[in-house]
């Protein structure tokens, strides 16, 4: 199954995705690393790993279908079939949607719909949940929103330490989504 990741930031999780692949866990070949901050971590995960990278800067471009437009034809060159979000801080847009229905898949760090949005794991312990956990959903043009394909929770226990659970989640999530995107490639 050939697979593009889209990354914005550290990307842990698309490290994550690389050594499954590597380790044969995951089925998979990523043929494309698509990152909207040259400036990035994950640019560097990329190249280490020998993985082309398309990086752009979505102000350089007069709107959202332009530069989807570009990315999809990276896709198409590459014969693409999945699209997997990691920590893309983008809405994607009708373009890459229309193309890739059904195709589309993003990690999120809160059990939905529960906290969508930017820094879930910060609403989540703002509002005092005792329950916390990650999903893997499907696509739609909303933010975090779309079908949900898995999920894994844990309790919160006493003290809330931020980067405790940020630890926590980033562990459940390397573990979470290779092994959905296994079940779903299969
Ligand atoms: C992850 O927590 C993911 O759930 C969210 O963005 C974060 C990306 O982290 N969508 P990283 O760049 O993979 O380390």
């Amino acid at each position: 199954t050939k697979i593009a990741l889209f990354a914005s930031g550290s990307g842990s999780n698309v490290q994550a995705i690389i050594d499954s692949v590597e380790q044969s866990e995951l089925n998979a070949e990523i043929e494309l690393v698509v990152c909207d901050r040259p400036q990035a971590y994950v640019n560097k995960r990329a190249a280490d790993a020998g993985i082309e990278v398309f990086s752009f800067e979505a102000k350089s471009f007069s709107g959202k279908d332009q530069y989807e437009k570009l990315i999809l034809e990276k896709l198409t060159e590459k014969k693409v079939e999945w699209m997997i979000l990691a920590g893309y801080m983008r809405l994607i847009g009708p373009v890459l949607l229309t193309a890739y229905e059904n195709r589309i898949v993003n990690i999120h760090p809160s059990l939905l719909p529960a906290f969508p949005g930017k820094d879930a794991v910060g609403q989540a312990i703002d509002y005092g949940v005792k329950i916390m956990g990650v999903t893997v959903h499907f696509v739609d043009e909303g933010m975090d929103t779309g079908p949900i394909i898995a999920q894994q929770a844990f309790p919160v226990n006493g003290q809330v330490d931020r980067d405790m659970i940020q630890k926590q989640i980033h562990q459940i999530e390397h573990d979470l989504y290779p092994a959905t995107l296994q079940s779903l490639f299969k």
